[in-house]
């Protein structure tokens, strides 16, 4: 949702902070701020907008001071603009605060600190925590006092960074629920959302857990638990380099992402394949094969597109494993009193590691004795920290917000371990091998269908002005038609569905007109023909339809007004493909309409709050 980055040192702070801002906008991108310490006295800069707007209004000569904060916002609470744009202070000015998160009891804080005669300049549910802060520094606490102290009537999430102009080279940083991490510098330290902000100065970070507290200066950096107790922590080296951060002369870090697939696929599967045993090795999972055999249940639970590949993996699992497996939405699992055990196997399925949901819904189930597994790209993240092992996706680093390589490698993931499930059950050695071979192949049979990228843009342009899209597919590919529907949704704001394509005749089938442009995922699989009839049924009233299809098909190239082929692959492999062709189409669609495809409006690239 919203980034932070503070930077307390010897250097000029505000050009530091904002240059690692500028990495943290995908993170949300509706109002952006900045606070410098100099001369006793903290300096406050806001703007509407992106990060762009707040560097023009500063202009060239940038305050000086070598302690600041910047943050850019994902408003929750108060409309997105210059006066609810963080940092936000108290009264007086002395205390400084930018945060990430809800503060659930804000209301309640709010009325009391206005009946103690605070005067408050925000809609935000964040300000109440500079006036409580202020409540105990003013009295004299020192500033890491009075922010534990504050912190003790706050319900809610929050990753939050405060500065003092009565203590000037020093950051107070906590965290609970949305993450936050200490960068460690010569002579310098860090607070960030992310590695992405300070990766050009360092790669030494601190991963801050629930209710835990950092105090920085320049040449120290201490961590503390709620009860302001002294606590050791490891030191984490991160490998992503900044140049895998960059957009690398792509017109967008989405088109980038697409492009990437092939390399990205090789990265899921490097090292995890065992081709003559018919199996994987993943050495993440930290869960005996006699404890995975002891596993009846699966339940996977995601958010967004992440979700959608945990339907695919529904489908491997019941297929290849035999083993029960139900897709939850997690914001539904959290709450709803789910039935799981310790013979309930919990993945978790998030690109960030970070989303708020995923996260609570994976505490849920190990809270009720379930096992968890998390199949993450973001190494260190929140998720990939707490579950009881994982798969990490190593994708490598996603910065659109619309997610696209992340989805590919989940598939290929969620193979993997149905591989793994499945020859500690009913797969044979054989069978094994055929999935593994299959999997071997998939990088380049990805390159050939990106390699159509020029006749998905033309049926782009055939589709710029649709009002409504609707995408079908069935078995494996029904997930894909959701995803398909998402991407277009949410880049280019045109209204799109996904359904099972055997659906239709129960009601949309209503939709179906010369205006209504149908995208249907029809590869030669299992359920092609069942597919073919659905769409003649949709020839029958006039809908235009798009196809991706196996190549060399006829029977629905015959049918179709737009086609997309993709070579052959497994069943339970399609959707790396299939999917493929939606990403783009859904990128030129969004470009043509002029769209701000990497930070569409209204989203952020990982949501921490619910
Ligand atoms: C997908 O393009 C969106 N950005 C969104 O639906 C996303 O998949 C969802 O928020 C889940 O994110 P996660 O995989 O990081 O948990």
């Amino acid at each position: 949702m919203c980034g932070i980055v503070g930077y307390t040192g010897a250097r000029p702070a505000a050009a530091l902070v904002l240059e690692g801002l500028k990495r943290l906008e995908y993170r949300g991108y509706d109002s952006a701020g900045l606070a410098v310490v100099k001369d006793g006295r903290i300096e406050v800069f806001k703007a509407p907008g992106k990060i762009a707007v707040l560097e023009k209004e500063l202009g060239t000569k940038l305050p000086s001071g070598t302690t600041a904060l910047a943050h850019t916002r994902w408003a929750t609470h108060g409309a997105p603009n210059a006066k609810n744009a963080h940092p936000h202070t108290d009264c007086g000015g002395t205390v400084a605060l930018v945060h990430n998160g809800i503060i659930e009891n804000a209301g309640a804080l709010r009325a009391a600190l206005t009946k103690r005669g605070h005067r408050f300049r925000s809609e935000t549910d964040t300000e109440v925590l500079a006036h409580l802060i202020e409540e105990l520094h003013a009295k004299g606490a020192p500033l890491v006092d009075a922010v534990v102290g504050a912190l003790q009537d706050v319900e809610g999430a929050y990753g939050i960074a405060v500065l003092s102009s009565r203590e000037p080279d020093t950051i107070v940083a906590a965290r609970k629920g949305s993450p936050l991490l200490v960068a460690i510098g010569a002579g310098e330290h860090w607070v960030a959302s992310d590695a992405s902000a300070v990766l050009a100065h360092t790669r030494s970070v601190v991963y801050l857990d629930d209710e835990e507290i950092a105090v920085l200066r320049p040449h120290e950096y201490r961590i503390l638990d709620r009860t302001a107790a002294e606590k050791e922590k490891t030191v984490t080296h991160v490998d992503w380099d900044l140049g895998t951060m960059e957009r690398g002369g792509y017109a967008h870090f989405m088109l980038k992402e697409i492009l990437e697939q092939p390399e990205s696929l090789r990265n899921t599967l490097r090292g995890r394949l065992l081709e003559e045993e018919g199996t994987v090795r993943l050495g993440g999972l930290n869960i005996t094969d006699e404890d995975l055999l002891k596993i009846q249940r699966i339940v996977i639970t995601a958010c967004g597109t992440s979700w959608h590949s945990a339907l695919i993996g529904e489908y491997m699992m019941e297929e290849l494993a035999r083993v029960p497996t139900e897709v939850e939405y997690a914001s539904e699992f959290r709450y709803r009193n789910p039935i799981v055990d310790e013979r309930t196997l919990v993945i978790g399925i998030s690109q960030s590691g970070e989303t708020a949901d995923t996260l609570a819904a994976l505490r849920e189930a190990k809270r009720r004795g379930a096992r968890t597994l998390g199949l993450v790209n973001v190494v260190g993240s929140t998720i990939a920290r707490e579950v009881d092992g994982g798969v990490y996706l190593h994708a490598g680093p996603e910065i659109g917000v619309a997610s696209t390589k992340a989805f590919t490698s989940q598939i290929a993931a969620l193979a993997l371990l149905t591989l793994k499930m499945g020859r500690l059950r009913a797969l044979s050695i054989l069978q094994g091998r055929e999935v593994v071979r299959a999997l071997a192949k998939l990088p380049e049979l990805v390159e050939r269908v990106l390699a159509t990228a020029p006749q998905v843009e033309q049926i782009a342009e055939r589709l710029v002005r649709a009002q409504n899209v609707l995408y079908l597919g069935r078995g494996y590919n029904f997930p894909v038609a959701l995803e398909g529907a998402l991407k277009l949704k949410e880049i280019s704001y045109v209204h799109a569905e996904g359904y099972p394509a055997a659906e239709m005749k129960h009601g949309p089938i209503a939709l179906i007109d010369d205006l209504m442009p149908v995208v249907f995922i029809a590869p030669q699989d299992a359920v092609y023909q069942k597919v073919v009839s659905n769409v003649e049924e949709v020839k029958a009233r006039g809908g235009r339809v798009i196809a991706i299809l196996t190549e060399g098909d006829t029977g629905v190239a015959r049918l179709a007004d737009h086609k997309i082929e993709i070579p052959t692959t497994l069943d339970l492999l399609t959707p790396v493909l299939s999917a493929l062709p939606l990403q783009l189409l859904a990128y030129y669609i969004a470009v043509r309409r002029g769209c701000n495809v990497d930070q569409p409006r209204n989203l952020a690239k990982s949501v921490t709050v619910e």
